[in-house]
């Protein structure tokens, strides 16, 4: 089904919850999923080793010669970064995610560059991770058409803002499946929802990123659960792939490329504040013995 493929299937975990969404806990079943995917994920370092250093490299590379600083949206246990790296490259490296704990535990890791890493936990990012947990099991078309206006018009996060250069890391599709985990596979309206999460996040890199800096959009398209060639494919045969996925229409759901694409170059919101859209290319990252994903990744100039 159409809608499946949007689903990575690792994120459809069955979390218990011990206790409803509170004044405390407002998005207690959005984070609890996201933590138990980083819990599971934490350990997985020398899987991610190449997808750490192309998208460390890509950061490093939109720096530039400025002394600036970079912000990280969806760090999670930042195994996609090499820390050292970028503490070197950037005056300060800001992470934020929804998962504090994982937050806290890279912290750990890098005891040494404390004065360059921030962090910012606690932090949802799709601007509607509360507003998910309170719907309804059944959404009716007002809680949609609340959901649809919120996810699309993201308020700043309190992460600061004015960057040199924000990068989304492979956080997109998690937003989305939060979504897709709250409205129901089935909903004839969820397509709408994950459309206007795609807007709210890209308009929100546009917020985020200084005047003359540069948004870095990694995210997830394809998964070796759908196309088992992902993992398997030597890498020559690679941009063939993809040409063929793109073909079918196979990406994951609302993070087509060329849609993605068109939208920086068309929204009214973002475009004026755009002056160019460079596509970085695309590359796999195995995030388990058993999974690989299809990464696409795109720069736009503020
Ligand atoms: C696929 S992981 C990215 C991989 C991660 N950079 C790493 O190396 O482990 C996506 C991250 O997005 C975070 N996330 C999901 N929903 C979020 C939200 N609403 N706000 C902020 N962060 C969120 C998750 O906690 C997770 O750490």
């Amino acid at each position: 089904m159409l809608i499946r493929s949007a689903v990575r299937s690792w994120d459809v975990l069955k979390v218990e919850l011990t206790m409803p969404p509170n004044d405390q806990n407002p998005f207690v079943s959005v984070l609890a999923r996201q933590q138990a995917f980083n819990r599971r994920t934490r350990d997985n370092v020398e899987e991610f080793a190449p997808h750490r250093r192309r998208v460390t490299a890509e950061i490093v590379k939109a720096a530039g010669l400025a002394d600036g600083c970079v912000a990280v949206l969806g760090a999670g246990n930042a195994n996609d970064l090499d820390l050292p790296v970028l503490a070197h490259a950037f005056k300060e490296v800001h992470l934020a995610d929804l998962d504090l704990e994982a937050l806290e535990e890279v912290a750990g890791r890098y005891p040494d560059l404390d004065g360059v890493v921030r962090r910012h936990g606690g932090v949802d990012l799709s601007g509607v991770a509360a507003r998910l947990d309170r719907l309804s099991e059944t959404p009716q078309d007002d809680e949609i058409d609340e959901l649809v206006a919120a996810a699309a018009s993201v308020r700043l996060p309190d992460v600061g803002f004015a960057y040199g250069v924000v990068a989304s890391t492979c956080l997109l599709t998690q937003l989305m499946n939060s979504a897709v985990a709250a409205v129901g596979e089935g909903h004839p309206r969820l397509i709408e929802v994950l459309e206007a999460i795609r807007t709210g996040h890209l308009r929100l890199l546009a917020d985020l990123t200084a005047a003359g800096g540069t948004a870095l959009l990694f995210t997830d398209v394809a998964s070796s659960d759908d196309v088992p060639e992902i993992a398997t494919a030597p890498e020559s045969v690679l941009p063939a792939l993809v040409a063929r996925l793109s073909l079918e229409k196979r990406f994951f759901l609302g993070v087509d490329p060329n849609q993605l694409e068109k939208q920086l170059r068309g929204d009214p919101y973002i475009a004026p504040r755009v002056t160019s859209v460079r596509r970085l290319g695309f590359w796999r990252w195995r995030i388990s013995k058993a999974r690989t994903f299809l990464v696409y990744a795109v720069a736009f100039q503020c």
